[in-house]
């Protein structure tokens, strides 16, 4: 073990700028399957602070050795397992594009949706694969009915996608924006959940929430928002950018109306893809960006009509998901809870 942790050593050190042998590559995959083992002997605490593990699993990826990069959550890298399904699927497609993305991969999105919502502890029929959360929260944005005056809260600490959404909506359609805002860090969950009560009104329609708010890291109590809008008849719309597949959590427990979330993010799946919760007895009255024959209907594929796009990444993120699940939620949680304090 000893003998094969320094070859693997020395040869990381070149691995920055040249490529692998096939030896060295099959030595890498082992170590890397075997500090996995290792990390699933421990609890998500001892595992927290293993230097050694952690270390062995970042080669897991191929980041740059020259540049050392601290915002790896806007978007994150992917493990070379996940970059080699890309590949693998673009060369696939290319081989007959309208067979094999049509006939052969579309069909595949039903097994990544119903890993997503494994993951996600819901229902498949809840799940909507799409390109990220500003697509999935625009879904929500343009496809509920709202009248003039209706109103919705949200904080001046959005993001700016999802602020610039409403103020468009705002601008078109004469919807009400009420902001509240943060002086962040809060402590006191229930004075978050007292600020939202105290803006609404009896025309008060959404409350915009965000899960973890991309600034600090701040984490909202959108499990209490959520429960303290559905008492008075107000819509949850949860912006889960920066939680899904970062916490360990699932939809169901914080009860939304819609959640959505970007999976080139924490799940380190391809850039591009994203995920939208829908609720079910919500899916037949939200319309859908882009309509398919029914935009009524309750079947929550209607809000993938996005007509063709690159089936390579969405495939992948299945790779994604097993080397999520290799990992383990828990443990992914507690080991970015260490590394912050
Ligand atoms: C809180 C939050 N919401 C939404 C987004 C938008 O994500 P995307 O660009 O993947 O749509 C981000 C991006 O970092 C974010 O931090």
């Amino acid at each position: 073990m000893t003998s094969r942790r320094s070859f693997f050593r020395k040869t990381i050190g070149l691995a920055g700028t040249l490529s692998l042998s096939p030896l060295a590559q099959q030595a890498l995959a082992e170590d890397i399957s075997d500090a996995l083992r290792s990390l699933n002997r421990l609890s998500p605490e001892q595992a927290a602070s293993d230097e050694e593990l952690w270390a062995r699993m970042a080669q897991a990826f191929t980041v740059s050795s020259s540049i050392l990069n601290l915002n790896n959550g806007g978007v994150s890298p992917q493990p070379k397992v996940v970059q080699d399904a890309v590949d693998r699927y673009y060369h696939y497609s290319n081989e007959a594009p309208t067979y094999y993305m049509w006939q052969i991969l579309d069909r595949g999105r039903e097994a990544i949706r119903k890993k997503l919502a494994d993951l996600a502890g819901t229902s498949p029929e809840e799940v909507a694969i799409n390109r990220n959360t500003t697509e999935a929260l625009a879904t929500v944005t343009w496809g509920l009915t709202l009248n003039k005056g209706d109103e919705i809260i949200m904080t001046r600490q959005d993001y700016p996608n999802m602020i610039q959404a409403w103020k468009q909506k705002e601008m078109r359609d004469g919807i009400k924006i009420k902001w509240i805002s943060f002086n962040l860090p809060v402590e006191n969950d229930e004075a978050v959940v007292r600020e939202f009560i105290n803006a609404t009104t009896s025309k008060t329609k959404i409350w915009h929430i965000t899960h973890m708010i991309n600034w600090t890291g701040q984490i909202m109590p959108v499990k209490r928002l959520c429960e303290e809008a559905r008492k008075r008849n107000i819509i949850s719309l949860v912006d889960g950018a920066h939680t899904y597949a970062q916490m360990d959590f699932r939809i169901p427990d914080l009860n939304p109306d819609y959640f959505g979330t970007s999976l080139h993010k924490w799940l380190c799946a391809p850039f591009g893809t994203g995920m939208l919760y829908v609720k079910k007895e919500n899916i037949g009255s939200l319309w859908p960006l882009f309509p398919n024959d029914k935009p009524t209907d309750s079947n929550i594929r209607k809000f993938e009509t996005l007509g063709t796009r690159s089936f390579a990444p969405e495939q992948a993120i299945g790779q994604a998901i097993d080397f999520h699940h290799a990992i383990g939620s828990k443990r992914k949680e507690e080991r970015l809870r260490y590394l912050k304090n």
